[in-house]
């Protein structure tokens, strides 16, 4: 293979089949930002060969404006703006209008937004008996990616995709209402009664209101603990073409309502290795149990056969440093400090375990370093949310960039159904065998 790119990134690689004189000459892309991409596409005509990328880790399979990253510096930008400047001087509800619609609004347009997103707050009130049919022990990802499927039995008025305006309410239904789904789904597994939200409070505010009041007592905001909920939703908010957000794109692709897609986006989120790690972090402090525990707990991390994994440790993008991760750090001292959390010994161990981490060798030559769910696990904890519901408020988050996502999927024209290949190894070709015959 042979690449020649001029100095704009622009350019050609020759593929040429060894022991043949077939060769096929493929663009090289170049984006805003980040490495040149082959485009493979006319490699099967020409040569009929595959590529092989379990993982996509070397696949782009999109092009996108919304989100960037670069692994190696550490570098997360919501169309184009730095995520420090974001979580420390924007809101929740602006950068879900930034990732939506590609620019800052003007006061007008985030007052019509913030009013679009509000008014949708509430469930229709038949979807309320949805929650009496799951047990009360159910794990509340399973009820939401149940509850956010079922929305499409309920709102049939948004269900053209091909409707611009039909697929801005259906974002606006998703992004208001995922946060009334989540927060009932815990009032369902405790007994309590649902709250509906209150517009009147900022999205970060009727969460926390949703979750934690009852109608028997007032509820009282505390600025600090909004404050710290509202950031971590603008850290989780989108993250390029992460696995969930790759499963929404794919069941988008096929043409499936939006509401089927965030679904599917859930369930991918779920998994351990992504959204569910925040819960497995606990999880996984509360089994240490003591900090003299350590030692023997990275012994078996080290240990391949142990199948162990250091929770909320290493990234398949970051490779220095989570830039989440760094804000997630102040944000979780800020919320022990207002809270007088100073002798907690889960937090004992985690700190002890992220300090091991960053100066062993395995970590360091691995470039294993803590990542955002390492600190939002702890902060959430600390703030009296159960450790089940963790990953839930990573969907509530991340549904405003899978909503962006699949937008920006629809109205690109050369998207075409996702329909990846395979390196076949099963048998080969052979006749059926009757069962008298069989050996
Ligand atoms: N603890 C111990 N070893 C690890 C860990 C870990 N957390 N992560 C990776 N490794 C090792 C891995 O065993 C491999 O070692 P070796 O080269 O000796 O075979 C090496 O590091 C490279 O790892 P990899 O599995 O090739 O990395 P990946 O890019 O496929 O996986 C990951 C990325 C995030 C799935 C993985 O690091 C992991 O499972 N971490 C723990 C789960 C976690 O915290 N996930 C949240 C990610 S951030 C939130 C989100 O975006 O969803």
């Amino acid at each position: 293979m042979t690449s020649k790119a001029d100095a704009a990134g622009k350019g050609t690689v020759t593929v040429t089949l060894d022991g043949t004189n077939r060769s096929t000459t493929l663009p090289l892309l170049s984006g805003t930002l980040g490495p040149a991409v082959v485009d493979i596409r006319k490699l099967y005509g020409d040569l009929g060969i595959f590529t092989y990328d379990p993982g996509y880790g070397a696949t782009a399979s999109c092009e996108s404006t919304i989100t960037y990253i670069d692994g190696d510096a550490g570098v997360l930008l919501y169309r184009g703006y730095p995520i420090e400047q974001l979580a420390e001087r924007s809101d929740y509800i602006e950068v879900a209008y930034l990732l939506m619609y590609g620019e800052l609004p003007t006061a007008r347009q985030l007052e019509e937004f913030r009013r679009g997103v509000t008014y949708h707050t509430m469930l229709h009130e038949q979807l309320r008996r949805f929650f009496d049919g799951f047990r009360r022990d159910a794990h509340p990802m399973a009820v939401m990616c149940g509850v956010v499927g079922a929305m499409a039995a309920f709102y049939h008025d948004n269900l053209d995709i091909n409707d611009p305006r039909q697929r801005e309410i259906a974002a606006f239904r998703l992004i208001a209402k995922v946060p009334t789904i989540a927060a009932w789904a815990y009032k369902y597994s405790i007994g309590q009664p649902f709250m509906y939200p209150r517009n009147d409070l900022s999205y970060a505010e009727n969460f926390l209101y949703m979750l934690n009041a009852v109608p028997a007592e007032p509820w009282v905001n505390n600025p600090i603990l909004s404050r710290a909920m509202d950031r971590i939703l603008v850290l989780h908010a989108d993250h390029e073409q992460n696995a969930s957000t790759s499963t929404v794109r794919l069941a988008g692709s096929t043409g499936a309502n939006p509401f089927a897609c965030i679904a599917a986006g859930i369930a991918a989120l779920w998994g351990p290795a992504h959204g569910g790690a925040n819960e497995a972090v606990l999880k996984m402090l509360a089994e240490i149990g003591r900090p003299e525990n350590i030692p023997a707990f990275i012994n078996g991390v080290k240990d391949k056969n142990s199948h162990t994994k250091l929770m909320g440790f290493g990234h398949r993008v970051y490779k220095n440093f989570d830039p989440r991760a760094k804000i997630m750090k102040e944000t979780c001292h800020e919320v022990l400090a207002e809270l007088g959390i100073k002798d907690e010994p889960l937090l004992d161990i985690a700190m002890e375990l992220e300090r091991i981490a960053l100066s062993d060798e395995y970590f360091i030559s691995r470039k294993l370093y803590p990542n955002v769910d390492f600190y939002s696990g702890i902060i959430l904890k600390a703030m009296g949310i159960p450790t089940q519901m963790f990953t839930v408020l990573f969907a509530v988050a991340r549904t405003v960039g899978w909503v962006s996502q699949w937008k920006e999927l629809i109205e690109d024209p050369s998207q075409r159904i996702g329909r990846p290949r395979q390196i076949y190894r099963g048998p080969a070709q052979r006749d059926y065998v009757p069962l008298d015959v069989r050996g």
